[in-house]
């Protein structure tokens, strides 16, 4: 078989145990145990980091698949009230935090709450590193020095495609190609790392459409860029949107081989299967950096030490719940040692490497002793290398973004069933 077949066919066997092992994952309970902080880990702020969920826009993208809501000022205004009173409850249980993770929807719609959540904090958090999404629409000088001033230091900016009959195509509505390119011009240097997102395999997407956004990604110089694979949004009702239903992987390969050429191979450093960057940036996969994570917000999800917590979708029930003294919590999984051995695996191998010293900081034990089938079947198909850490090859990148992929496709499923259903 040639290096692309055995690419291809490792990735889809790959991606099927994923998508087994994910829906296995998310078989939930709502007889939840209150998050608390592990033995030995209590006051220290550099075991967890915590993502905020901020679920507004202000116009909505037909294919998105994330919690979030067309901005309702008098809501989301409440929304941050609530938003701090969870991070209250968390820090009543002893939760410290030090990294910060935004995504949304889009964090900056009101950027005024926004820089008092900041504020609140500082007050409250030695703060080190703060990442936040928004979109190019939101940029502008002020605001730039505005989220300076307020510490972050990663801004990622969705972009999706720089091609106009694309964005349309998308029925996205943030704004043209060009005006993305003038506002990626106004950010980049301004911050630690300007990340900008990009998605591929949409149904009318041409491979030419798609290296001329590359091409033009590279000659911006921009410090970072990530590239999601698009992922089906199963629920999805209205025409646009039953578009995204499903999604035709058998093009997926050679828009990723696009990415790994212009990119990888041009001097930009793999941070994950789908984040490329110039030199050493922070990346938005508080999955990655962190073994374990809290989320807040309504539609957040956390991991704390083999326990998987789900949020509230509902704005109104978020409410209620944080009113009541109530963490919003109303799913939850505590994983087998098994599961919580392969999403370790996966997770770390997204983001290109695993450390036998921190597997076995971890978990007490020998990596080849406790994932030795798993490793078996990447070292077999040249997935990944051994050196002082179990590397990912180039052949192997490709599996790595498919499984993620699939990961995230399973949650997507969660996400839409629970969104659907107000739980
Ligand atoms: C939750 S959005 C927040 C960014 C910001 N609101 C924006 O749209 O520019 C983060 C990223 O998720 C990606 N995304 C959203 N829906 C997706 C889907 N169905 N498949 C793949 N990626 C998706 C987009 O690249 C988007 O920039
Ligand atoms: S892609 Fe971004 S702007 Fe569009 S609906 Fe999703 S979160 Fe909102």
């Amino acid at each position: 078989m040639t290096n692309n077949r055995v690419s291809i066919t490792s990735a889809r066997f790959a991606g099927w145990v994923t998508r087994r092992e994910g829906r296995k994952f998310l078989q939930l309970s709502d007889n939840y145990p209150q998050p608390s902080v592990p033995q030995g880990k209590a006051g220290r702020d550099d075991w967890a980091s915590l993502y905020i969920h901020i679920p507004f826009c202000r116009t909505l993208c037909p294919f998105c698949c994330f919690n979030r809501y067309l901005l309702d000022e008098v809501q989301a205004r409440r929304y941050f009230v609530s938003l701090k009173k969870e991070v209250e409850l968390y820090a009543e249980r002893g939760f410290r935090f030090s990294d910060f993770y935004f995504g949304g929807g889009t964090p900056t719609v009101l950027m005024d709450e926004l820089l008092g959540f900041l504020d609140f904090l500082k007050k409250n958090f030695n703060v080190r590193q703060i990442s936040m999404e928004t979109t190019h629409r939101e940029i502008t000088p002020e605001v730039i020095v505005a989220l300076k001033k307020a510490g972050v230091n990663r801004l990622s900016i969705g972009v999706q495609s720089l091609d106009n009959d694309l964005l349309k195509a998308m029925g996205r509505l943030v704004g043209s190609g060009e005006e993305a390119v003038e506002k990626l011009k106004m950010a980049q240097g301004q911050f630690d790392t300007v990340n900008a997102d990009f998605i591929f395999n949409f149904p009318t997407q041409t491979i030419a459409q798609f290296e001329k956004d590359v091409v033009t990604f590279k000659e911006l110089k921009l410090d970072q860029a990530t590239f999601y694979p698009l992922m089906p949004s199963p629920h999805k009702k209205s025409r646009l949107e039953r578009r995204f239903q499903k999604v035709d992987t058998s093009r997926e390969k050679v828009f990723y081989d696009v990415i790994l050429r212009e990119l990888y191979e041009g001097g930009y450093k793999a941070s994950t299967a789908w984040c490329f960057s110039r030199g050493d940036r922070l990346i938005d996969e508080y999955i990655i950096d962190y073994d374990d994570y809290v989320g807040v917000g309504a539609g957040s999800v956390g991991f704390l030490n083999g326990d998987f917590f789900v949020n509230t979708f509902s704005l109104q029930k978020y409410d209620e719940l944080i009113s009541g003294g109530k963490l919003p919590i109303v799913s939850w999984r505590k994983l087998s040692e098994r599961e919580h051995l392969r999403y370790y695996m996966l997770t770390k191998l997204f983001g290109m490497a695993l450390d036998p010293e921190k597997f076995r900081a971890r978990f007490g034990a020998d990596i080849n002793g406790k994932l030795f089938w798993e490793l078996a079947f990447f070292r077999l198909c040249g997935l990944v290398k051994d050196n002082k850490q179990i590397e990912v090859t180039p052949q192997g990148m490709y599996s790595m973004c498919v499984m993620q992929k699939e990961f995230f496709a399973a949650l997507n499923t969660l996400r839409e069933r629970y969104i659907e259903e107000q739980i």
